[in-house]
């Protein structure tokens, strides 16, 4: 069986791109594949967070995460923190990252924009995410597109490692789907859907009610034409919608474009929001159930354990090769 790895940081209210981008395919490999999810809250403190926050946030995620559809006995879901193995690793990798590397990293260029300081930990935070990936010997790594850079650094970082002190790190591939690969913000389609945008009407968080929903696809800019057709060089808007309305409908785009011939975009915006609250319901519901069940704590304790012991071994044959004495 392939074995996949990837995580989510723990750092504001998810919303529905990373359900598309990343955690629908969690639940989708989780059957077929040897699947290592976390919460990278290593990753989240790379900017401030306020501890109360944090630990509020880390829950939240891994509640979501088991209320998609994640199931614990199938994939090993746990925190990155509770696996000191990264940190260590992480230390590793950085000491074969060239700052040129870490300087061409475009999270890192919007990140730091305009910002008066800028922690270290965020200059390195590509290193750190190479040593998680490794660590699991992952082959596949589902995220969206704008992650893509990240993987190519690791596959960078695992080729240089191996080159030096000899085959070690399984080499990962990306696995990024083509629709839904990099949902774009309901108000401006030239910019990523983020839970960090302060227009909230930009994003469906995956905690949005349905009245809210609906307002917000309302409200989702268009363009003036009135044909709804996927074309997302010249209409970004209107293909956004149709990526979205495919994923939650699971019916194909060309189906939908024959569906709504004619129709104007007003009947699209309304059956969306429909399809999205139809998906976010029973998602919300087993969430708060979750969150209420108090076992969130044992499950990520379990999976700690499993992750370290994977975790511990690949770290001791890097160590070992490397001239560390064990
Ligand atoms: P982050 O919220 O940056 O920790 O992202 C977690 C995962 O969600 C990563 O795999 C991202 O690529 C993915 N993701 C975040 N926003 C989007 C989006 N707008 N479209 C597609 N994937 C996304
Ligand atoms: N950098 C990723 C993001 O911003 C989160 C992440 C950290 C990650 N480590 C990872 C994703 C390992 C996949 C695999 O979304």
């Amino acid at each position: 069986m392939k074995k996949v790895l990837s995580g989510i940081q723990p750092s504001g209210l998810l919303t529905i791109g990373n359900y598309i981008g990343a955690i629908r395919q969690f639940v989708e490999m989780q059957d077929t594949h040897d699947c290592y999810f976390m919460i990278v809250d290593l990753h989240a403190i790379t900017v401030p967070q306020e501890p109360e926050k944090l630990r509020e946030q880390t829950e939240s995620v891994a509640a979501m995460y088991l209320a998609s559809g994640i199931d614990p006995e199938k994939a090993v879901v746990f925190l990155q923190s509770q696996v000191r193995a990264h940190a260590v690793l992480g230390w590793i990798m950085t000491t074969l990252t060239g700052m040129g590397e870490l300087e061409r990293m475009t999270q890192f260029k919007d990140k730091s924009a305009g910002k008066e300081s800028v922690g270290a930990g965020l200059f390195v935070y590509p290193s750190l995410q190479a040593a998680d990936i490794v660590l699991y010997n992952a082959d596949l790594v589902p995220v969206g597109e704008d992650q893509k850079q990240h993987l190519e650094l690791t596959r960078d970082l695992a080729q240089r490692f191996n080159h030096r002190y000899g085959d070690t790190f399984v080499v990962p591939e990306p696995h990024i789907t083509d629709v839904g690969k990099r949902i774009m913000s309901l108000i401006d389609a030239s910019k990523k859907m983020s839970k960090s945008d302060p227009n909230p009407g930009a994003f469906i968080s995956m905690f949005d009610e349905p009245d809210v929903i609906r307002k917000k696809f309302s409200r989702a800019t268009t363009d003036s034409g009135r044909e709804i057709k996927y074309d997302p060089d010249n209409k970004p808007e209107v293909s956004n919608l149709l990526e979205i309305f495919s994923i939650f409908s699971k019916v194909p785009i060309s189906d939908l474009e024959a569906r709504y011939e004619g129709q104007g975009y007003g009947a699209l915006k309304k059956d969306i929001a429909e399809a999205v609250i139809s998906v976010l319901e029973p998602i919300q519901a087993r969430y708060r159930d979750i969150r209420q069940s108090g076992e969130l704590q044992a499950i990520l304790k379990r999976g700690a354990e499993k992750a370290n012991a994977v975790a511990d071994a690949t770290l001791k044959r890097a160590m070992e090769r490397m001239g560390f004495l064990l």
